[in-house]
């Protein structure tokens, strides 16, 4: 991929010198972006089928988030919770409204979104739930990503991802993901909250089977368990709804949100639900110097304004039938998974592994990242057109065949 006088090889070497090794970057060096394009050191163009996993979604540099930024950066960034700014409750209206809820509470990373959610549950299993102290649990699924905290890596099934990082925190039961059955078994008098993906994203774009959704909300009411939904990376538009857990007409109690808040420019994240659960939280319990500062804000007060208009999430579902087609059709691929502008492709191992796929994807201008084995993740920016997203799907065809 690189030629005599390319700049990438010594970008590379340079990054690598100077970090931790802890991602497996592919080897292109990106200094501009557009839409869905970016375009690295040497000039070469690439369409983003990743879309910083979803961070993306409304593509690199929207006009109306950049807009907004630089408005905010000429104004006011940070103020820190301990005062109020002007630009917070237009934020946590939006977004209370966008969920149809009473509540939100803005952080910044998903990590710490989670981290949020799994303080609120357990605080509400204390004070409402009446569950006795220090015994509240929360069930989780198998093969889960909800972020790299030591205490979500605890409940991590990938040995990657939580292996050497203990001592774990207790307090989660973890039953395979979609059996319904084995949750509902699973659930007892200190359970707090069902944490779950409604669609796992890292573990391969894994849809639940049709009904499972449905069969954690009645067991949850029925058992007086929070629904907690970690939409952090299924949520706001990328599979052709809003959230994810509409395919199924649920509504959790608590949203987890990330990623896409931010509009690609600022990590922006939040929790939403209503008063009884969110309203648990008292001064000086919870809390983050950065977290709905003013510039998050702005970029997510636009961000639901996106939102609002429903063309994102309609185009999604358009364009994601043309992408899931257009994989089914191709030569070496045993599987496609996923909703939307969201696809898991399984490569034929035989063929070659999801690494693989990448690196000659990269070489053919679409970027992709692997997941597990020749397991390979799509989720174009959800601005891609109808042509951009044909020419990838030429690309990949080509790669496979
Ligand atoms: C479902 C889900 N939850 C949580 C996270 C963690 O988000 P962050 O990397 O912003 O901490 C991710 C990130 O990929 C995710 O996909």
């Amino acid at each position: 991929m690189t030629t005599v006088d390319s700049r990438t090889p010594d970008a590379l070497a340079d990054a690598e010198r100077w970090t931790a090794h802890n991602y497996h970057p592919l080897p292109v060096v990106i200094t501009d972006a557009e839409g869905a394009w970016v375009t690295d050191v040497d000039g070469r163009r690439y369409l983003d089928f990743l879309a910083g996993y979803s961070a993306l979604n409304f593509g690199h540099r929207h006009p109306g988030l950049i807009a907004a930024a630089h408005a905010q950066l000429d104004r006011l960034t940070l103020t820190s919770r301990a005062f109020v700014h002007d630009q917070f409750a237009d934020f946590c209206r939006g977004l209370a409204q966008l969920c149809d809820k009473d509540l939100v509470l803005p952080m910044n990373t998903g990590a710490e979104a989670v981290e949020t959610a799994i303080k609120v549950a357990r605080k509400w299993g204390y004070q409402v739930k009446g569950v006795p102290d220090g015994q509240a649990t929360i069930i989780v699924a198998e093969n889960n990503f909800h972020g790299r905290t030591t205490t979500i890596v605890s409940f991590s099934t990938d040995p990657d991802a939580r292996n050497d990082f203990g001592p774990y925190t207790p307090g989660f039961t973890i039953v395979p993901y979609g059996d319904l059955d084995a949750l509902t078994a699973a659930i007892d008098e200190n359970t707090v909250a069902v944490l779950l993906e409604p669609i796992q994203g890292e573990a391969g774009v894994l849809v639940p089977p049709a009904g499972y959704l449905q069969g954690v909300r009645a067991a949850c009411t029925e058992n007086n368990v929070l629904m907690i939904a970690d939409e952090i990376q299924s949520g706001l538009g990328r599979t052709g709804r809003t959230f994810a857990i509409e395919h199924e007409g649920v509504v959790p109690d608590m949203y987890v949100l990330g990623k896409a808040l931010g509009g690609g420019i600022v990590p922006v994240s939040a929790v939403t639900a209503d008063r009884d659960v969110l309203g648990v939280l008292k001064p000086g319990e919870h809390g983050s110097t950065f977290g709905g500062n003013p510039l998050a804000c702005a970029v997510g007060a636009e961000v639901v304004r996106l939102l609002q208009t429903g063309e994102f999430q309609e185009k999604s579902e358009k364009l994601g039938h043309s992408l899931h087609e257009g994989l089914r059709a191709m030569p070496g691929v045993k599987a496609v998974r996923g909703r939307g502008l969201w696809a898991g492709v399984d490569i034929d191992p035989a063929l070659m592994t999801g690494r693989e796929a990448c690196e000659r994807l990269a070489e053919n201008g679409v970027l992709v990242k692997d997941t597990h084995g020749s397991t390979i993740r799509l989720a174009p920016p959800l601005v891609v057109s109808e042509a951009d997203l044909e020419l990838a799907l030429g690309k990949i065809r080509k790669v496979l065949s």
